[in-house]
C-alpha cells in the first residue's frame, strides 16, 4: 500500500473545516488508495482548541481506513512539519465596519507567519491552497514569505466561483453540469471575478451559441456568480461552507491527480500570461497532469473580456499594494 501523505488544515475547527476534514479522511481528495495523516491547526484560544478536540473525536469515530494519524496543533511550525499538502482555511474575513487596512494587516500577519513556517518545515514539494479570504492576497503573502519554496506551489481558491458558474450554465441550458467543458474564471475570488463561457462547450456544442444572449451574460450571469457568496449569507445566515469545502477538495484532487485535459480554474502566481504582471495571484483556466498545473494559453481576449480582466486585476493589485509594507 502507498506511503501516507501529510495534509495540514488550518482553521480546522471552523465551519469549512467541519465540511472538509471528513472528506479528506475518506479519500475523496487524494484517492481511495492514499492513506493520510491530518495535521490540524487552530488558534491557541482554549475554546478553539476544545472545538478541535471534538472534531478529532468525531474523526476517530468514523474509523476511516485511510486515516492513519491525526494531530492537533496551535503552532504552524509544528502543524506544517513535513506536510505534503496545506489547506489554509483559517483567516480573518472582513467583519462589519472593518477597515480594509485593518483586514489586510491582520491577514498580513497570519499569512506571513504561516508562509514562513511552511518555508521552514514543510515538504519541499508542498502544495498549498489558500481558502481563507481575501484568498488571492493571502496566498500572495504566504508565497512571498516562503522564498525557499517554489512560488508555483502557492495557489488560491477560485474553484468555488468556477463551480458556481458551471452550475448556472447547466441550469440555463438545461444540460448536465458534468458535460460542461472549457469554462474559465479570471482574476480575484471576489465579485469582480470574470466567469468566461465564451469557449465553453456541452457535448461539443458552444454554450455561448446555445444561450445566445449577451444581456443575460452581463446582467444576470456575472452578477449571480459574483454575488453568490452574499446570497448564501443572506439565505443561511452563515457563509458558504460545504460548497467551499467541496471546491477545496476539487482543487486539490485535480492538482494532485490530474484533470484528463479538462479545464479547471485555479488562482496561481502569474508568469506574465495574458498580460497579467508577474507574481499576481490570478485566477486562470488550467489543466493538470502529473501533479502540475498548466495555464490554457492562446485564448482570444475580446474587448469586453479585457475590460473585465482589467477590473479584477486592478482590484488585486490594490490589495497587493496594500500589503507590500507588511512583506
Ligand atoms: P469559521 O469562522 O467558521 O472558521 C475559521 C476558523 O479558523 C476558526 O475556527 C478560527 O479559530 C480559525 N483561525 C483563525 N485564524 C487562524 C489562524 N491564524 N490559524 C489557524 N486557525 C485560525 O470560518 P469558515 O466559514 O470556515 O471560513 C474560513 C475562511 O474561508 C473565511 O476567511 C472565509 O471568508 C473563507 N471562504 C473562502 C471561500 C473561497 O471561495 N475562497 C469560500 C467561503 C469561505
Amino acid at each position: 500500500s502507498k506511503t501516507p501523505v501529510r495534509v495540514a488544515v488550518t482553521g480546522a475547527a471552523g465551519q469549512i473545516g467541519y465540511a472538509l476534514l471528513f472528506r479528506i479522511a475518506s479519500g475523496e481528495m487524494l484517492g481511495k488508495d492514499q492513506p493520510v495523516i491530518l495535521q490540524l491547526l487552530e488558534i491557541p484560544d482554549e475554546k478553539a482548541q476544545n472545538a478541535l478536540k471534538g472534531v478529532i473525536m468525531e474523526l476517530e469515530d468514523c474509523a476511516f481506513p485511510l486515516l492513519v494519524g491525526i494531530e492537533a496543533h496551535s503552532d504552524p511550525m509544528t502543524a506544517f512539519k513535513d506536510t505534503d499538502y496545506a489547506l489554509l482555511v483559517g483567516s480573518r474575513p472582513r467583519g462589519p465596519g472593518m477597515e480594509r487596512a485593518e483586514l489586510l494587516a491582520i491577514n498580513g500577519a497570519i499569512f506571513t507567519t504561516q508562509g514562513k513556517a511552511l518555508n521552514a518545515v514543510a515538504s519541499r514539494n508542498v502544495k498549498v491552497l489558500v481558502v481563507g479570504n481575501p484568498a488571492n492576497t493571502n496566498a500572495y503573502i504566504a508565497m512571498k514569505a516562503a522564498p525557499d519554496l517554489p512560488a508555483k506551489n502557492f495557489t488560491a481558491m477560485l474553484r468555488l466561483d468556477h463551480n458556481r458558474a458551471a452550475s448556472q450554465l447547466a441550469a440555463k441550458t438545461g444540460k448536465a453540469v458534468a458535460d460542461i467543458e472549457n469554462l474559465a474564471v479570471w482574476g480575484n475570488h471576489s465579485p469582480t471575478m470574470y466567469a468566461d463561457y465564451r469557449f465553453a462547450t456541452i457535448g461539443g456544442a458552444s454554450v455561448k451559441d446555445m444561450i445566445n444572449d449577451e444581456a443575460w451574460n452581463r446582467d444576470v450571469f456575472l452578477p449571480t456568480v459574483g454575488k453568490r457568496g452574499a446570497a448564501i449569507i443572506a439565505a443561511r445566515g452563515l457563509s458558504s461552507a460545504a460548497s467551499a469545502a467541496n471546491a477545496a477538495i476539487d482543487h486539490m484532487r485535480d492538482w494532485a491527480l490530474g484533470t484528463n485535459g479538462k479545464w479547471v480554474t485555479m488562482g496561481i502566481p502569474s508568469n506574465g500570461e495574458y498580460g497579467i504582471p508577474k507574481e499576481v495571484m490570478f485566477g486562470y483556466p488550467v489543466t493538470c497532469a502529473n501533479g502540475e498545473y498548466k495555464i490554457v494559453e492562446g485564448l482570444a481576449i475580446d474587448e469586453f473580456s479585457q475590460e473585465c480582466i482589467n477590473k479584477t486585476l486592478a482590484e488585486l493589485q490594490g490589495e497587493q499594494d496594500g500589503v507590500k509594507h507588511l512583506l
